[in-house]
Order: structure tokens, then sequence, then C-alpha cells
């Protein structure tokens, strides 16, 4: 193998030991930040999701409480809950679980969640700051793929840099902060025509477009840093990535592994984002 691994565990478990600290200091002037986390439906995924949050709030020391709400929920109850948190003042954050069932309308609830608590940075008014640059909460993905890749040593500024994928949570997030940070910025999708070509030309190559092993060792460029950002199953039912890991190892200069890469960082970014949100 080629390729050094980036170890999201490892940057993650440094990151959560200073967020530890930064709550024991915040403690001392009586503030504990506060995290809500609701859950509509009994989607398994979601589920471990919502319960590893829980987990990381304690092992940080911040105060988190769940509303696991029955499939069949409607919008205004839903709707009230929100608000009822937006006035809650031991609740610095709010999240709610994605995908949400679907005769609710995702994108009305998270505009319902008060800008200053939305620590998935999903609001239009949060998604505005970060398009111009003066944020507060970045999204937790992206904003923890940006961290493992500064483990790396290796700096944005001037690469190129392939995002495949154009979500709202991920790719087109993902693209601004590498602008942020001066890459040369390209994103990539569906109708991409000559996709390899461009894969190709990547420097720096974030992957999230949900395809088991899509990414091959003849779409990388030699040395590139590989970030999956996929959560997949193979044919035999064990997880992977959007990236054929082995034979991307033997071309890139370093890649994330799947699980154990991007996954961990972005629970850590959370914690992070609720911390900011208790500053105010
Ligand atoms: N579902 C998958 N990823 C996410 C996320 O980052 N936040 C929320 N709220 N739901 C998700």
């Amino acid at each position: 193998m080629k390729a050094k691994l980036i170890d999201g565990k490892a940057v993650s478990a440094k990151l959560r030991e200073s967020l530890k600290q930064e709550v024991a200091n915040l403690a001392e002037e009586g503030i504990t930040p506060g995290l809500a986390v609701i859950i509509v439906g009994d989607d398994p995924a979601s589920k471990v999701y919502v319960r590893n949050k829980e987990k990381a709030c304690e092992e940080l020391g911040i105060y988190s409480e769940k509303y696991e709400l029955p499939a069949q929920t409607t919008q205004e109850e839903l709707t009230e809950l929100v608000k009822k948190l937006n006035q809650k003042p031991d609740i610095d954050g709010i999240l709610v679980q994605l995908p949400l069932p679907k005769h609710l309308d995702e994108k009305a609830i998270i505009e319902t969640i008060s800008p200053s608590k939305d620590v998935d940075a999903f609001h239009a008014q949060n998604v505005g700051r970060i398009m111009i640059g003066d944020y507060k909460f970045l999204p937790c993905t992206p904003a923890g793929i940006m961290e493992l890749i500064a483990s790396t040593g290796i700096p944005v500024e001037g690469k190129e840099c392939v995002v495949v994928g154009r979500s709202n949570i991920v790719g087109k997030p993902m693209a601004m902060l590498l602008l942020h940070q001066n890459g040369t910025v390209t994103i990539c999708h569906s109708r991409t025509k000559n996709l390899a070509e461009v894969t190709k030309r990547a420097d720096i190559l974030v992957v999230a477009i949900g395809k088991a092993k899509f990414i091959t060792a003849d779409m990388v460029k030699e040395g590139a840093v590989v970030i999956d950002v996929g959560m997949n199953r193979d044919e035999n039912g064990k997880l992977c990535g959007d990236v054929d890991f082995d034979a991307v190892c033997e071309v890139a200069g370093a890649i994330t592994p799947v699980p154990g890469g991007v996954g961990p960082m972005t629970i850590t970014m959370l914690m992070r984002n609720t911390i900011t949100a208790a500053k105010g």
C-alpha cells in the first residue's frame, strides 16, 4: 500500500480532548452547552447516528435532550416542538435528524429552527453566511473534512480540488470551504461528462455520491489526497465507501478509510458547533 491512511478516529479523538477542555472552562463560567436532537420514525441508520451524538455529548460534558417521535408525527407537531426548543434557555443547539418521513416538509422544518441554534448549519441564513464567508457554524461533514485535510499537512491553497456530488449537506458547502482556503474547485455530478478526466486532475478529491466503490484507481491522480464520504454496503454486505479503497490506495498519496475516516469527524464538529452556540 502506497497511500498514507488519514485516521479520522485519531484526529477526532484529539479534537474531542480540546473540546472537553473547552466545556470544562465554560463550566467555570456557569455555562453548560445543551443540544436537543429530534428523530422522527425508526430508520435504523438514523437511530445509530442519534445514539452516537448522545454518547459524544456525555463524553464531553454537554447536556443533551433526545426527542423520539413516532413516524406519523404531523408537520404541526414537529414545528411546535422546534419552536418550543427555540425558546428553551438550556438548549443551545437543535438538530433534526434527516431524512424525515416523506409526509413532512423537511425544508420548512429546517427554516423553523432558530439560525442561532442551527448547529447543522442547514438554515438558509447560515448557508448564505457560509457563501459570503461570514459564518458562525459550518456544516459538520464538510467542516470535519477540512480538519482531515489539514491533518495531512498539505495546504489547499492553489490545489486542484474536485468534489464529486452536489448535495446541500456535503457537496455544495464542501466546495465553498475549499474555495475559502484558496483551492481551485470543480464540482462534478451525475451529468458530468468525462468524469474520470476531471477527477484525475484532482490534487484533492472529495467523493460524496453514495455509490459503492464508484471511484476506481484509473480516476485518481498519482499522490492525490482522497476523501471518501460514502457509507455503503458492498456485494458481501460489508461497509464500504464511494471509493474502491484497495485499488485507489496504490495510487493516492493519502486516503480516508470507511469506516474510520470522515464518519467520526462529523459528530465531533457537531459538538464544536454546540459549544460555539453556547458561547453566544
Ligand atoms: N442525516 C445525515 N447526515 C446528517 C447531518 O449531518 N445532520 C442531520 N440533521 N441529519 C443527517
